[in-house]
């Protein structure tokens, strides 16, 4: 619970000193492009002291990173749609407050699968993460231990198991499965993951083979990005990103899957034939709590709950996989109703706010993951960016259910946020000239 203004541990600002934080090293000062990074971690004079939006460290990102990073991870599948339509969802929200019925503080915390989570969200889980920024996988975890946020570490993440456990040993971790071919390697990434206290499984479902992600096969992305004659003009723009690509460790992860595109890499590994087979195998494998990511109609929704599963994550991927899909905002309230109260309803998908996720819990989500937000944040400025991150999405939460007239989560109701102009299949014609004055 925090008052507003009066920063929480969540949204505790960044110190300046190594010793402020000793979870929070410093960035080798002076940075090799002449920008001192340590500057900016006072928060309030840098370049992420003045960002006071996801927008704003979008754009910061935008310009620290080389195109084809900062496109893999601002971009989405084919005409990018979804994406789109993600984002247009959540504008579309109307929020309505309740007045006269004030509070000193507001209490932004709530229960996610059993354990509390000092936010009504979790950091969602990103490939390759090492690749945005070098300080990677670690850093975001870092910073979710702090804020009390649960962390997922994708199974395509640049950071070991083991690793990640070690540079966030009190922080929640969650672990993101893809199911591979190989189910020998998958069995062991499931052992290590409880082996390693991570407590909930996020199973992906939405990937039997990669979407068609367009600015990547144009950038002709590879991992590990190499530098070739087309790259060499970025690596001037961007000496410290790919000085810190070429010094620290390679960027591999999970199995050893070699190198190539992204689509090259997924397809290569993806079980294209991933069925509710093995969402039972899961079952009976992982000893922990299981969501199933990926759901996007009350159907599947039913079915994941009937073979097990703790939560469903109403989501499109980001709209990077089939483009046109359903927006997961919008189908929220039917998924809800096919749970019937079984299992947690998480959403993500488009939140580049706190008014966002408000919106989102409001109309029945349990919790929210938070995608590219936080990797603006992370390119932008390393774990001092994501930190800003937390801040911003914390103040923008604490804000807007002052405003709203609510004290906590749970009193967060649909009255709060209704979609304009719901999308609704085609109206009959005297439903639409029902209200009309002269109509018959
Ligand atoms: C760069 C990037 C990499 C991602 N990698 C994964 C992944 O490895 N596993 C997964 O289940 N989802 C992955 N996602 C999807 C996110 O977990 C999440 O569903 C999505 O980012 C939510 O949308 P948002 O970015 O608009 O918040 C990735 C998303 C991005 C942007």
């Amino acid at each position: 619970m925090f008052d507003q203004g009066v920063p929480h541990r969540a949204v505790r600002k960044v110190g300046t000193r190594r010793s402020d934080h000793p979870d929070m090293p410093m960035i080798d000062g002076e940075g090799i492009d002449g920008e001192d990074e340590g500057r900016e971690r006072g928060g309030g004079e840098g370049r992420l002291g003045r960002a006071h939006t996801i927008a704003d460290l979008r754009e910061i990102a935008k310009r620290r990173t080389p195109a084809a990073v900062f496109d893999y991870t601002d971009g989405a599948a084919e005409r990018e749609l979804s994406m789109a339509r993600n984002i247009d969802a959540f504008d579309r929200v109307e929020l309505r407050p309740r007045v006269l019925r004030g509070t000193s503080v507001v209490d932004t915390t709530t229960e996610i699968l059993g354990v509390r989570s000092a936010l009504p969200f979790a950091f969602a889980p990103t490939a390759f993460t090492r690749m945005m920024h070098h300080d990677g996988e670690a850093a975001v975890a870092r910073v979710a231990q702090r804020a009390g946020i649960p962390y997922t570490l994708s199974s395509v993440g640049t950071t070991s198991i083991e690793q990640l456990a070690g540079a966030a040993p009190q922080g929640r971790r969650w672990f993101q499965l893809y199911v591979w071919r190989d189910r020998d390697s998958v069995r062991d990434l499931v052992t290590q993951a409880h082996e390693h206290g991570y407590d909930t499984l996020l199973l992906t479902v939405d990937t039997p083979v990669p979407g068609g992600r367009l600015r990547d096969a144009r950038n002709g992305l590879a991992i590990p990005p190499m530098l070739r004659p087309r790259t060499l003009l970025d690596a001037v723009r961007h000496p410290r990103w790919w000085f810190h690509l070429l010094t620290s460790e390679p960027l591999t992860f999970g199995p050893s899957a070699g190198g190539g595109t992204v689509a090259e890499l997924t397809a290569r590994l993806f079980d294209p034939t991933l069925s509710l087979d093995d969402l039972d195998w899961l079952r009976q494998t992982w000893p922990g709590r299981l969501a199933v990511k990926g759901i996007l109609n009350a159907a599947d929704a039913r079915l994941a709950v009937d073979h097990g599963a703790n939560a469903v994550v109403v989501s499109n991927h980001g709209g990077r996989q089939l483009d046109r899909v359903p927006v997961p905002l919008e189908v929220l309230p039917v998924v809800r109703e096919a749970v019937r109260g079984e299992a947690e309803v998480w959403v993500d998908g488009g939140i580049r706010s706190g008014a966002d996720i408000v919106a989102a819990l409001a109309m029945g989500a349990d919790a929210c993951l938070v995608g590219r937000a936080y990797l603006y944040g992370l390119m932008a400025g390393g774990q001092a960016g994501v930190q800003r991150v937390v801040d911003i999405l914390g103040t923008e939460i604490v804000r807007t259910m002052h405003l709203l007239g609510v004290a906590s989560i749970a009193d967060l109701t649909p009255d709060h946020a209704v979609l304009r102009c719901p999308c609704r299949p085609a109206a009959l014609p005297e439903q639409l000239f029902k209200n009309t004055p002269g109509a018959r």
